[in-house]
């Protein structure tokens, strides 16, 4: 089975319009507003395609924001049966600071195809299309830095380094840098982080560190449709994540996630800008209308794009 290619523009109206509410909160120094606007509209504009549509990553405890929350139906009910995972605003600091990168972002994928992550934080590698063995979670750093560079046929100074600027990754860092591998050190917005491996006009080649699992999940499912590599490892370091994770279904605590087995089958994947960033560039208001940029991908069709769209306001 796959998803009608019908479904794509409705999901790109899905994020266009969550960023635009999300646009008009950008620089209020208000995150947990300019998050509550894009999931307002997300859950507006999901609950008229025709799907039987379930969230399975939703707006988590994480940042305490109002949620679409696992579990939550959408849809008239009258469609197929989606999994649908959302981060309506991905970068909540950047809309807040009005600052680049802002996104609302979408994965939709077919019932049971959709890994249901736990809100803990995920150990992370991302490279494009590398064959097997050569990049993994499990290889100590130097090790994959030399694989990739080899696989590439590329000296180890001219590769790219994508993670984030946290103190827990200041061992992962230093030694990048003792390898001489540029560094591409990003504040937030893990989800676009990742997504830079996808396409050579961005220049990253690697990128690796621990972020959000949801974040983890929504950019494996733009990846898989990018033919890129993937691995996730949750980090379940306290009682109460152990404790729901075992409720979740989770056996193994430990175990390493590869990307067909985070999502499956066919998917969509949509991120429109809010702010301008590296993937997409944000809202433009002119007059009556606004412009949108959603970077898009239709795993069956070989959607991959950015696609803009000017709409007038107030629809
Ligand atoms: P929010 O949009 O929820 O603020 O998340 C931003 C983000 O940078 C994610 O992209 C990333 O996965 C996560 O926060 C990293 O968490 P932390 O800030 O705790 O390191």
């Amino acid at each position: 089975m796959t998803i009608d290619k019908k479904f794509i523009n409705q999901f790109v109206n899905v994020t266009s319009k969550a960023a635009l509410s999300s646009y008009f909160l950008v620089g209020k120094k208000d995150k947990i507003a300019a998050d509550q606007a894009a999931v307002d509209s997300m859950r507006t504009e999901l609950n008229k395609i025709d799907m039987c549509g379930e969230i399975v990553i939703g707006e988590g405890e994480l940042d305490k924001a109002p949620m679409l929350y696992t579990g939550e139906k959408l849809g008239t009910m009258n469609g197929p049966n989606l999994d649908i995972a959302v981060d309506p605003l991905e970068g909540t600091n950047f809309a807040a600071n009005n600052l680049p990168g802002a996104l609302s972002v979408i994965a939709i994928a077919e019932k049971s195809n959709l890994f249901n992550a736990p809100e803990t934080y995920m150990e992370k590698i991302a490279v494009g299309k590398v064959e097997k063995g050569v990049v993994d979670l499990d290889f100590n750093l130097k090790k994959n830095i030399e694989n990739l560079a080899d696989y590439r046929n590329k000296d180890i100074t001219s590769l790219t380094a994508c993670i984030l600027d946290r103190p827990r990754h200041k061992k992962i860092i230093n030694e990048l840098e003792e390898l001489k591998v540029k560094l591409k050190l990003i504040t937030d917005g893990d989800v676009s982080g990742a997504l830079l491996v996808s396409n050579p006009k961005h220049n990253v080649d690697i990128f690796l560190g621990t972020g959000g699992g949801p974040e983890g999940v929504l950019a494996a499912s733009a990846l898989d449709a990018f033919d890129c590599h993937f691995q996730g490892r949750f980090i379940f370091d306290n009682e109460n994540d152990i404790t729901r994770a075992y409720k979740m279904g989770i056996v193994d605590l430990n175990k390493k996630y590869e990307l067909n087995e985070i999502i499956s089958g066919d998917s969509i994947f949509c991120a429109t800008g809010i702010t301008s960033g590296d993937l997409v560039n944000g809202i433009k208001l002119s007059n009556n209308e606004y412009t949108s940029e959603t970077l898009v991908t239709h795993k069956s069709s070989g959607i991959k794009e950015i696609l803009k769209i000017t709409d007038i306001l107030n629809q």
